[in-house]
């Protein structure tokens, strides 16, 4: 358990005397557990035994952030920042520490803004907007303008960008975090920075290190990038028995030779492969790129469609046509469906009887899935320690597996096979360090240790932290050091400081 000085009421008084009241919510206020669970997406940790919350602050303004910051350190009180609350193991929201008395500072509530200027094609952002909400920001100001992101749109844009940022252009335009310009943070001392007043080596960190560990970001400052009037989509099935093992195998390959405007993840659920792809082009040159690289999918101009980039975020996210774009505003989260995820890169092309055997896996359960994300292109030049995500040059593709049940009676078996298959993948996948990517959180590679002093210890961080930062976790600890020694903002898989002696 972690020692606590915490001073609950203490801390509820301080915020009271700087924050409106009605943006400081307790237990005991009618819309705490409504604002709780508003951006839960997972139902994992609604429940009894999760603890909750002292109270959520729903800042409308920095100050707001760093007055929770200044009373949390005076009283003992940690916070866990919360934008989109989609992190897979839910530590925006929940501690899994016995006995941690903690704040939420929701920035998902109220502090969402986009600001596009299509002169210098930017655009500020607050951290509690969704991706959804910042393409139609985007998309609806110049329909040229786009920015590489996740796919989900209720994802919020906090956490997204803390982590890195896969999208479905990072062959072409790289990582969210490969293209933010600036941020707005607000520091361990509670002084709301920018980039030139946290200096470069705190904006390197907070662009992929993983958030919580480097204060709370406010907003972002990020650069837009070109897309034509309209981009080229499809979605081709192939079961088993139409050769999806083959189909899948000969992608590894072809992924690295496609042009950088193309880009082809696989869906794997039950016995089916689904081949979703974005094109920054028209059907007209896609079909014989297709035809001559990838001739074994068989996509011919039938199955190809032409609309605005903003309706390609639509499709590839509902995967139908009738669905208006709208819908990306939509923030509303589903409890139903209980989750577990892991995640692998892959650096050499998995052998076709294997593709056979993982088939054999999704026989099991019809609704679990395995995403695979291309890499390549402009993922391949960037160096490794350019930000804190290092899985760059020769990185095939990334690997996330996703396990769904639907109450606590199948949670173990669900639990069991994610396990057995992450088991299964070991010897295809990298090793060490076993990659993994820090924004598919995984608590079972490993949590910090809190010694005496409350501060995280650097050694029980380096075993999970090697596989998602690799080379790059030293720094990050380094920066940590710098900026928060005394491990205010922590949670159980954030940056611990690097101790003096190494
Ligand atoms: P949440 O609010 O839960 O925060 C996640 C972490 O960041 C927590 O540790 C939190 O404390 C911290 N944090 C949040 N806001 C912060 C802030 N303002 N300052 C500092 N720290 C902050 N990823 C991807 O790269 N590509 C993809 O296509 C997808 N798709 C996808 C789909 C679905 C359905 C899910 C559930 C998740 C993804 N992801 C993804 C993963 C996603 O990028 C990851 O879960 C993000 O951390 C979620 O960010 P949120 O702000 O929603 O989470």
């Amino acid at each position: 358990s972690v020692p606590s000085l915490a001073s609950s009421d203490g801390f509820v008084h301080c915020l009271l005397q700087k924050i409106p009241d009605e943006l400081v919510l307790t237990q005991s206020s009618s819309s705490f557990t409504d604002v709780l669970v508003s951006s839960i997406h997972n139902p994992r940790f609604v429940n009894n035994a999760t603890a909750r919350p002292l109270c959520i602050v729903t800042p409308t303004d920095a100050s707001h952030v760093q007055a929770a910051v200044r009373c949390g350190r005076a009283e003992g009180i940690h916070l866990r920042a919360r934008s989109g609350g989609h992190d897979y193991e839910g530590l925006s929201y929940r501690s899994a520490r016995d006995g941690e008395v903690f704040a939420v500072v929701d920035l998902g509530a109220r502090l969402r803004a986009v600001s596009v200027s299509v002169d210098d094609a930017t655009a500020w952002v607050e951290s509690g907007a969704t991706l959804g909400e910042l393409y139609y920001a985007v998309a609806k100001t110049s329909p040229v303008l786009a920015f590489p992101a996740g796919v989900c749109p209720t994802v919020g844009v906090g956490g997204h960008f803390s982590g890195g940022g896969i999208s479905i252009m990072s062959r072409k335009y790289g990582l969210s975090v490969d293209n933010i310009l600036d941020a707005k943070l607000v520091n361990a001392h509670g002084e709301l920075v920018d980039r030139a007043a946290m200096g470069e080596d705190h904006f390197w960190a907070i662009r992929g290190g993983g958030g919580e560990s480097f204060g709370v970001v406010v907003s972002w400052k990020i650069r837009l990038v070109e897309v034509p009037p309209t981009v080229a989509v499809f979605a081709i099935v192939k079961t088993v028995d139409e050769g999806a093992a083959d189909v899948i195998s000969r992608w590894q390959h072809v992924t690295p030779r496609l042009p950088n405007e193309l880009s082809i993840r696989v869906k794997v659920r039950g016995q089916r492969a689904t081949f979703q792809s974005l094109y920054l082009g028209p059907c007209a040159s896609l079909v014989p790129i297709m035809s001559s690289i990838f001739p074994e999918l068989g996509m011919t101009s039938a199955d190809c469609r032409e609309m605005s980039w903003l309706d390609s975020v639509a499709f590839i996210q509902f995967m139908d046509l009738t669905t208006p774009v709208e819908a990306l505003l939509n923030r509303t989260t589903s409890l139903s469906t209980y989750t577990k995820a892991k995640s692998d890169y892959v650096r050499r092309a998995i052998p076709k009887d294997v593709w056979k055997s993982i088939f054999s896996w999704f026989a099991m359960n019809g609704s679990d899935q395995m995403l695979l994300e291309p890499m390549g292109g402009f993922m391949d030049g960037v160096p490794a320690a350019a930000t804190p995500y290092p899985h760059r040059a020769g990185v095939l593709y990334n690997i996330q597996y996703i396990t769904f049940w639907f109450g606590d009676d199948t949670a173990a078996v669900a639990n069991r096979w994610i396990n057995d298959l992450y088991a299964f993948m070991e010897p295809y996948v990298t090793s060490n360090p076993r990659e993994a990517y820090v924004n598919f959180r995984d608590l079972d590679i490993g949590e910090n240790a809190v010694s005496n002093d409350g501060v995280s210890t650097f050694e029980s961080g380096k075993v999970w932290g090697e596989k998602y930062f690799a080379g790059n976790f030293e720094r990050l600890a380094a920066v940590k050091a710098a900026v928060d020694r005394t491990d205010y903002f922590r949670n159980e898989q954030s940056i611990p400081p690097l101790p003096v002696e190494i």
